[in-house]
């Protein structure tokens, strides 16, 4: 079909995000325990928290923005990941070479996907939880004001046959 083709050979640049926020809303937000916990029982126990400070970091081994988690090697996992919401692009991109590389990650991410970063680097490259109720994150005055995943990186790339699913994170587990 015509439409699918140019979706996968044809990718023409989206809305760098369809959902904007004000500059840096999010960046510092917190994964609420109970959401970290069930994730980490179901594809951890994570052993690396890729984005994080020493205040708020959720593995005892994690990357600070001085030490640019980007561009630290992310193995042997599994990896835990909520990225600076500014900029999610480059932590997807980061995952998918990981993931190439034999790694295991999980990201947790605004669900916007009208972007190029999910387009390119979500869809077709990681499992997808679309998460229901709304996330209260920690250090947040209310709950988001988006919706959220959580983008699943297998190592290889390897896809389960139902590539996307919903979860309810206050009642089921994952
Ligand atoms: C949304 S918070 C997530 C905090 C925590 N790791 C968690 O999961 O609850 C994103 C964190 O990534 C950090 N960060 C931003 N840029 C980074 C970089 N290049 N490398 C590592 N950490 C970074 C921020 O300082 C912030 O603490």
């Amino acid at each position: 079909m015509a439409w699918i083709r140019r979706n996968r050979f044809d990718r023409r640049p989206t809305a760098p995000d369809a959902c904007p926020a004000p500059t840096g809303t999010g960046d510092q937000w917190a994964t609420p325990p109970t959401l970290f916990e069930a994730l980490d029982r179901e594809f951890g126990p994570f052993v690396l928290d890729a984005a994080a400070l020493p205040g708020n970091a959720k593995c005892a081994r994690f990357w600070t923005p001085a030490e640019n988690g980007l561009a630290q090697p992310w193995g042997p996992g599994p990896t835990w990941c909520n990225p600076p919401y500014s900029d999610p692009g480059p932590w997807c991109r980061k995952a998918v070479a990981e993931a190439r590389a034999g790694n295991l990650s999980v990201l947790l991410l605004k669900s916007d996907t009208g972007t190029t970063w999910f387009q390119e680097d979500i869809a077709g490259q990681a499992e997808v939880i679309f998460l229901c109720p709304r996330v209260r994150f920690v250090g947040a005055p209310n709950q988001a004001p988006w919706p959220n995943l959580v983008a699943v990186y297998r190592p290889g790339l390897d896809l389960p046959l139902s590539p996307w699913r919903c979860w309810n994170w206050k009642e089921d587990r994952p």
